[in-house]
């Protein structure tokens, strides 16, 4: 089963995916992290954030992968865990130009197919209900206001211990940059699928948002 939930920049995505997976017992699969393993896997290597060629050569050499470590998934490139690395607003500010590179998108959504092939996922993203899973069981599109999305992130930065000097205005013009150039890319922009639910969480907290999730995947059984 495939349940595929999209949306803008801090919507809540991977803390809710996270938890329906746990739930369900599914793999939860967090396809911006490996978008932001290409992006770092360019700066460590010097590369232009525009040079393709240069960012999949690199990719084959240190393999982006997730692992399970104390029941925590972990992204390594190569041997190394980048987990954390991945998270810092130098990588966010340039994931959106690595992230809109065909050959990258390509071999992301080739890799994100084979994972969601071999097991139950629940898997997130912008174009998981458009382009990665076009036939997800449920496809969820989350949204809330720019200003709730800016907050949450910086709440974010504290609890995974990320030291930013970022105000809220930053953040706020940040992700409504990001989310600007993920909907206007070319290939497979951030969209809501036709057949996706839209759930605008600006006023709810995550279990009110993983409660409606579970009740429309409740909903989609029944009509097995
Ligand atoms: O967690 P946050 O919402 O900040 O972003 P993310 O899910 O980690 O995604 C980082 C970036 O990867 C996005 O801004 C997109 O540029 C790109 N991305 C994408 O193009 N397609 C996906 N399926 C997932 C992420
Ligand atoms: O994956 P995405 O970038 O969409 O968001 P995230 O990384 O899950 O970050 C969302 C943050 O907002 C987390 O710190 C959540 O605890 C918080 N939050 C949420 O996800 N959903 C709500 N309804 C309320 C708060």
């Amino acid at each position: 089963m495939q349940i595929a939930i999209d949306g803008p920049a801090s919507a809540g995505k991977s803390t809710v995916a996270k938890i329906i997976a746990h739930k369900l017992n599914f793999t939860y699969i967090d396809t911006g992290a490996m978008y932001r393993a290409s992006t770092w896997i360019a700066r460590e290597n010097n590369i232009d954030y525009g040079n393709e060629k240069g960012i999949l050569t690199a990719i084959d050499h240190e393999k982006i992968e997730f692992k399970f470590k104390n029941g925590q998934q972990k992204i390594y490139a190569g041997n190394k865990d980048i987990t954390q690395a991945i998270r810092t607003p130098d990588i966010s500010a340039n994931v959106s130009q690595v992230s809109a590179l065909a050959g990258i998108r390509e071999k992301m959504v080739s890799l994100q197919r084979q994972m969601a092939g071999k097991m139950d996922v629940v898997m997130d993203g912008r174009d998981i209900g458009t382009t990665v899973l076009p036939n997800a069981a449920v496809k969820i599109f989350l949204v809330a206001s720019v200003h709730s999305r800016a907050e949450r992130r910086m709440l974010d930065f504290k609890e995974r211990g990320i030291k930013t000097n970022q105000s809220l205005e930053e953040i706020e013009h940040d992700i409504s940059e990001r989310d600007y150039k993920d909907s206007h890319r070319k290939i497979s922009p951030l969209k809501k699928a036709q057949d996706a639910i839209e759930i605008d969480t600006t006023s709810m907290s995550v279990d009110q948002v993983v409660n409606a999730i579970l009740s429309e995947i409740k909903k989609s059984q029944k009509k097995l």
